[in-house]
């Protein structure tokens, strides 16, 4: 199932008066974008997510500053590191994740397939290793 998950190279405008990159739905990024929410000002040492999505894909971008983006699909486990506001990583339903080793005033955007909702989440590692490997 790690095999799903993608490294999204997004369009880089360069620029001498600086570059941009954009995302488009469902053109750059493989799904429809219901929600974007963002994680900053996290303290040096501290974790965020630790959950997988029983419905719903995802696309992090570090905007600014670097961070890891740790996947598990119940057998192995990838860190990725992002540090560059072009890539993407794509990540499909019923991966475990979790984000850390940020750096400081790093900026992580978050486009989802699904508005938030409590129920969508797998809190429980366990749980999540069972449900992937009945
Ligand atoms: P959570 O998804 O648990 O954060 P993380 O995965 O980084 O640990 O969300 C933390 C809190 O923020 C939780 O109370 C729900 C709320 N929240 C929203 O209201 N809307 C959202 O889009 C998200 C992602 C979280």
């Amino acid at each position: 199932m790690l095999d799903s998950i993608r490294l999204l190279n997004l369009p880089k405008i360069l620029d001498d008066r600086g570059n941009l990159s954009f995302f488009e739905n469902s053109n750059q990024i493989p799904f429809d974008i219901k929600r974007v929410y963002w994680i900053y000002d996290v303290p040096g040492g501290e974790q965020r997510g630790g959950h997988a999505y029983k419905d719903l894909q995802e696309v992090i971008i570090a905007l600014s500053g670097s961070f890891d983006v740790v996947l598990h699909d119940g057998r192995e486990e990838k860190r990725f590191t992002l540090n560059r506001s072009y890539y993407g990583i794509y990540i499909p339903k019923m991966i475990w994740r979790h984000l850390d080793n940020f750096s400081t005033n790093s900026l992580a955007l978050i486009a989802t397939d699904e508005h938030y909702n409590p129920d969508q989440y797998i809190r429980d590692f366990g749980q999540f290793k069972h449900l992937v490997n009945e």
